[in-house]
């Protein structure tokens, strides 16, 4: 089992749009595969048309696997599922900060699916916190969307030096650029320059789209209603991509 995140410090920059067509796209490769939204936004969900989950229980790993269980929804397209949000997700630093090992327990939570899925992507919230930090011990591979402007650059080093002085293994860190725009000199400098700074940046480009921003109306994947367009044929580059690189995983 691969568990791929969908993560950045930043908001706004393509995460959900990411993991939910990541999502599709694994599927599409017939593996089994579970959408686990803990943005308590709840938009992978809504995508998807599926309600939002119950209130957990979150006393330990164990109660925490058992009611995400509970949460699993079947999305239309069978082999992929959906694990919810919940507003409740808000308190999940508290939760995880009262626990033992307090970094470790979504991986342990998560473990616990390895029979049931081939692939668990996570949509995550736009922060870095203790759920973050248990993200990045329970990834095999962290996708990070970049839209090539300044900031979003100054926020991947900011990620990069976190990784470096929390002694996590930047080897994990994959970003990529989202919403680029060709016509924009700056975008094209960016996507030329950035690249060569991070050994782990995916080389393909997702291009800005009104396709992509019709998943509000249509509420399906991208990848569902507009099989060839240019940014679903990125979507699908990107995934070959993560499984080639995760491919020779030792966790798995
Ligand atoms: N490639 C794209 N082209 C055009 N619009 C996009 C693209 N990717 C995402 N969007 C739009 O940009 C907005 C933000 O995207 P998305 O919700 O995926 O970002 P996010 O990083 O998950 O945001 P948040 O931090 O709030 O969770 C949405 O309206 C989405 O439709
Ligand atoms: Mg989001």
């Amino acid at each position: 089992m691969k568990i791929i995140s969908s993560y950045s410090i930043k908001g706004g920059v393509g995460k959900t749009a990411l993991a939910v067509n990541l999502a599709f796209a694994f599927h599409e490769t017939g593996r089994r595969t579970l959408l686990l939204d803990l943005d308590p936004q709840g938009a992978a969900a809504f995508y998807f048309r599926v309600g939002n989950a119950k209130k957990l229980n979150m006393d330990d790993s164990r109660t925490i696997a058992a009611d995400l269980r509970k949460n699993i929804r079947e999305s239309d397209f069978p082999g992929l599922d959906i694990i919810p949000s919940n507003l409740a997700y808000r308190h999940f630093d508290v939760i995880l900060n009262g626990m033992s090992k307090s970094r470790k327990q979504l991986r342990k939570v998560l473990d616990e699916f390895r029979s049931d899925y081939d692939t668990i992507l996570m949509d995550c919230p736009p922060n870095i916190t203790l759920l973050s930090e248990n993200v990045f011990r329970a990834s095999d591979a962290i996708m990070v969307p970049v839209i090539p402007t300044v900031l979003s650059q100054r926020t991947l080093e900011q990620l990069f030096s976190f990784f470096r002085d929390e002694e996590l293994s930047c080897d994990m860190l994959h970003p990529f650029f989202s919403m680029a725009q060709k016509i924009n000199k700056m975008h094209r400098e960016i996507i030329e320059e950035l690249p060569q700074a991070y050994p782990g940046f995916l080389k393909t480009v997702i291009p800005f789209s009104v396709n992509v921003e019709k998943m509000g109306i249509r509420r399906m994947p991208l990848l569902a209603y507009s099989n060839n367009c240019e940014a679903a044929l990125a979507y699908r580059s990107l995934c070959n991509e993560i499984i080639s690189i995760t491919k020779s995983d030792p966790h798995s």
